[in-house]
């Protein structure tokens, strides 16, 4: 799990390649919910991503990474957000037992979404100023909001992979899991025809 970084693996890192989305049709995700997984670890990255830009945001040539983050931010995490928000989690609702406490933690998931979508917003004002290769005039708001925005992605990831996902696998149907994957593939068609 990349979430926890440290100052010596993040500067190794700096140069390192943005990594590639997963492919929903890629054979390796035998359940779409692996690919959510996948997934998960790459927004583990962006948060990595979001704090060296904010660390180094007065000093180094960063447009490129911005436009990277802003692409990811606009497109790969609406789409992952929509397709809890519209799959995983009503068929969770509908197959979870009351033992399960599952309205809890979805209400809290929810709760989470709508405020990375604020933070989001703000992010993203900033973001597109540092992609022109222009400086902010108040980078200190910016690294607020980015430290903002970690903490949130960060605790929500591990309530996920620790939580959401496991009881998925255990109630989840294998006709839930392909009407997800059909779901999931479905929307990253769309997104692609969007970006065309
Ligand atoms: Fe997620
Ligand atoms: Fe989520």
């Amino acid at each position: 799990m990349s979430g926890s970084s440290t100052q010596g693996s993040s500067t190794a890192r700096q140069q390192a390649p943005f990594p590639a989305a997963p492919e929903i049709d890629d054979p390796a995700f035998e359940s779409p919910l692996d690919l959510l997984i996948a997934e998960h670890e790459r927004q583990h990255v962006i948060c990595e991503e979001l704090d060296r830009l904010a660390d180094g945001v007065d000093a180094a040539p960063l447009a490129g990474r911005a436009a990277e983050i802003i692409e990811f931010l606009r497109t790969d995490l609406a789409v992952h957000t929509l397709d809890e928000e519209r799959g995983l989690f009503p068929a969770l609702r509908q197959r979870c037992r009351p033992e399960d406490g599952i309205e809890l933690v979805l209400e809290r998931l929810m709760a989470e979404h709508s405020l990375d979508h604020d933070l989001v917003d703000f992010l993203l004002a900033d973001l597109e100023l540092l992609a022109l290769g222009h400086r902010l005039a108040n980078p200190t708001r910016f690294l607020m909001n980015v430290q903002a925005f970690t903490a949130t992605q960060r605790r929500h990831l591990a309530w996920e992979n620790a939580t959401v996902i496991p009881l998925a696998r255990r109630r989840l149907t294998q006709e839930d899991l392909q009407a997800l994957r059909v779901d999931m593939s479905a929307r990253r068609r769309q997104e692609g025809k969007s970006q065309a």
